[in-house]
């Protein structure tokens, strides 16, 4: 077989495995040997830039190309659809549909109303061409590099009969596994949280960045297949949309024929709970006209098609006694109104605590002392509180203002500028803004120190010991012990061991442990890329920091702003003082040897010293190169724990040697 037969043959496995593991969910290979053949690949495709192909599996984890996106009209306008709430509207609607079919028999679809972000996908000769997002229903944006990551999309069909150009309709979900995910994250950097998916969905379909894009694992269901007639498969809807699943899309299992009122009652009765089970989120149902020649003849009013429906679902409330309001200090110095309620249980969990956001919000529910409150959980996991019910307030009970003054440090609070929230501006002076910074940099995600946890740090600050992050690196062992009884020999150990290991950790970490506002994790990576070292980020302009890739107003003025205060620069010099890694690492020749020169070596199974990415640097380190495939040119099988025994055959028969990590690490000694 030639290499050129081989990337085919590879491709076309690939998508084949794709679709069994995102679309049916039932993965018949392992994620190593997945991981294998899209290694093979990637190699092959390295060597043969003459097969280059933008919709090649290999290119679905996107690239690292910035732009911004281009606008184009929709072929056909994209529609909304009329929303009713109740069984008896839907009802309503198929008496009057019948009726304008002049009693004909009609057969309708049910689907689920997904709560994502609409999209529509160009397809020509059986391949994608374009995505664009919904925008204002004639025009939207071109999204084509962030929806080649979605792993459940063919870039090209499976099956047959497709129309040589057709458009699908469909939604953009993020599963709620995969929101939750993100959510937290969000939240640990104290980053604004997605109030639900839809609004994830439809932002990391903007971002700038398809690597970011591919790694938050959307999801996409279909759901409006269009085409000229006569290319379609089918003249009526249900049956098209299996033609699309046979395609490699995602279709609802959900989906199915109804014949008769009584059908669609039970329909609705039965999704009205069963949805709280589907892994992606819904806010309705929807019923469609199935013919396409009855579609036609019903035709459109301005804004939606008369030949279907939706029914929304009501989310779910309840009505509970506040108890009070908190005022909570965060690391930023935002401070949040918190609704402390008497708990009820709503959809599962018990409720017991609801941010009221801030100020606007709190005075736009006019909350006073112990008020009835509904709370209420939609499609958002979130609850919030969407109203008083005022007819249940206790006598002369008075409004709750927001306070103006610190609950922590006293300060009067100032208007974060464009923006409904309130800050405290005593940066390093209020105890829960230091100690959560502290907390903070000491974290797992940033500099990873042993030892201090929330209450560490309290006692720290309130024995003075550390009044910000430099002054951790001035603890010595006997202050520790002498600090507090609670801390013994062995925790002031832990700290100190922590504190030495810490000086290893990598620059684009250090970033984000300085807690500067907006910027989080990634932003940190991309900053500490961008900038290479500190001297050069904090010298750099406004202009500059735009330049880097993701960073916009918001994030430079913020990183400016923090390079700009006195005791900022004065915490960075007691850090680069104490050793903390203050540059990425130098591309050095150092350490480079040719003890591996011209070896070709695979990396199979698990390890225990070093990760497999640390041995693919140690190996071209040394000269030699990490290959993805064995063949009789493989020189030796670095071999871990678990190693696959396919591999393991090969690599016997071919007569290649199977070396150790201790074997290798003796190697490049
Ligand atoms: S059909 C011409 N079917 O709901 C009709 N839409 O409120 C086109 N949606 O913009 C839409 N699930 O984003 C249709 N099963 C479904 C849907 C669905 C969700 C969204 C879609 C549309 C919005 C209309």
């Amino acid at each position: 077989m030639t290499p050129q037969e081989r990337i085919q043959e590879l491709r076309k496995l690939l998508n084949e495995h794709n679709h069994k593991y995102y679309v049916l969910n039932q993965p018949e290979i392992s994620d190593q040997e997945f991981d294998r053949l899209m290694r093979e690949l990637e190699d092959l495709e390295a060597q043969h830039p003459e097969m280059d192909d933008p919709l090649s599996p290999t290119r679905r984890v996107g690239s690292d190309i910035n732009k911004n996106f281009q606008q184009i009209k929709h072929l056909y306008p994209m529609l909304s659809l009329a929303n009713t709430y109740s069984v008896e509207e839907v009802d309503e609607w198929v008496q009057r549909t019948q009726g304008s079919l002049m009693g004909e028999q009609v057969t309708l679809v049910g689907e689920m109303k997904f709560d994502g972000t609409s999209i529509s996908l160009i397809y020509e000769h059986g391949r994608l061409v374009r995505a664009v997002t919904r925008g204002d229903g004639e025009k939207g944006d071109v999204v084509t590099d962030n929806v080649k990551t979605i792993r459940s999309i063919p870039l090209e069909l499976h099956g047959e009969g497709w129309p040589d150009r057709f458009e699908l309709r469909g939604e953009i979900l993020l599963p709620w596994r995969e929101f939750d995910r993100l959510n937290a994250e969000r939240a640990f950097n104290e980053e604004p949280l997605f109030a639900n998916p839809r609004n994830a969905a439809a932002g990391t379909l903007k971002l700038q960045d398809p690597r970011e894009v591919s790694r938050r694992g959307l999801d996409a269901y279909f759901y409006y297949l269009l085409a000229e007639p006569q290319d379609l498969p089918s003249d009526n809807h249900f049956d098209n949309m299996m033609a699309v699943r046979s395609w490699g899309f995602k279709v609802s299992d959900a989906m199915c024929k109804l014949e008769t009122i009584d059908d669609v009652d039970k329909y609705i009765n039965f999704w009205d709970t069963a949805r709280k089970e589907l892994p992606v989120a819904t806010d309705g149902l929807v019923f469609k006209v199935n013919s396409l020649r009855q579609q036609l003849n019903l035709g459109y009013r301005a804004k939606s098609p008369r030949w279907a429906i939706a029914y929304k679902f009501q989310a779910e409330r309840a009505l509970t006694r506040l108890d009070f309001v908190s005022f909570e200090v965060g690391r930023m110095g935002i401070v949040t109104p918190v609704a402390n309620l008497d708990p009820v249980l709503l959809s599962g969990t018990i409720v017991k605590r609801v941010s009221l956001h801030n100020e606007d919000i709190m005075r736009g529910l006019d909350v006073h002392e112990h008020d009835m409150l509904y709370v209420e959980k939609g499609g958002e996991i979130i609850p919030k509180i969407t109203g008083v019910e005022v007819s249940q307030r206790p006598k002369d009970a008075p409004v709750i203002k927001f306070v103006s003054h610190c609950p922590a440090c006293g300060t009067p609070l100032v208007r974060v500028e464009g923006e409904a929230a309130w800050m405290c501006p005593n940066k390093y002076g209020c105890p829960p803004q230091i100690a959560g910074r502290v907390e903070h940099f000491v974290g797992r995600r940033m500099m990873n120190i042993d030892g201090i946890g929330e209450e560490t740090s309290e006692l720290l600050y309130n024995h003075g010991l550390v009044t910000n992050i430099g002054e951790l690196y001035d603890l010595t062992y006997d202050k520790l012990i002498a600090m507090d009884s609670r801390i013994g020999h062995k925790t002031a150990e832990r700290i100190m061991q922590g504190l030495r290991d810490s000086l290893e950790v990598p620059f684009d970490r250090v970033v984000y442990a300085l807690s500067i506002p907006f910027v989080g994790e990634t932003v940190a990576k991309k900053l500490a890329r961008g900038a290479h070292d500190i001297d050069t980020l904090m010298a750099m302009s406004q202009e500059q920091l735009e330049a880097i890739p993701d960073i916009g107003k918001r994030i430079a003025e913020s990183i400016i702003d923090y390079f700009a205060q006195p005791l900022n620069r004065q915490i960075i010099e007691r850090l680069r003082q104490a050793g903390v890694q203050m540059a990425m690492p130098e591309e050095s020749t150092e350490g480079r040897t040719d003890k591996l020169q011209g070896k070709s070596i695979i990396i199979s199974g698990t390890f225990a010293k070093h990760s497999r990415d640390q041995y693919k640097e140690m190996i071209e380190r040394n000269g030699g190169k990490n290959v993805g495939s064995i063949s009789k040119k493989t020189d030796y099988v670095l071999a871990g724990e678990n190693m696959g025994p396919a591999k393991l055959e090969k690599a016997t028969s071919l007569g290649i040697p199977i070396i150790s990590e201790d074997d290798f690490l003796k190697m490049i000694e």
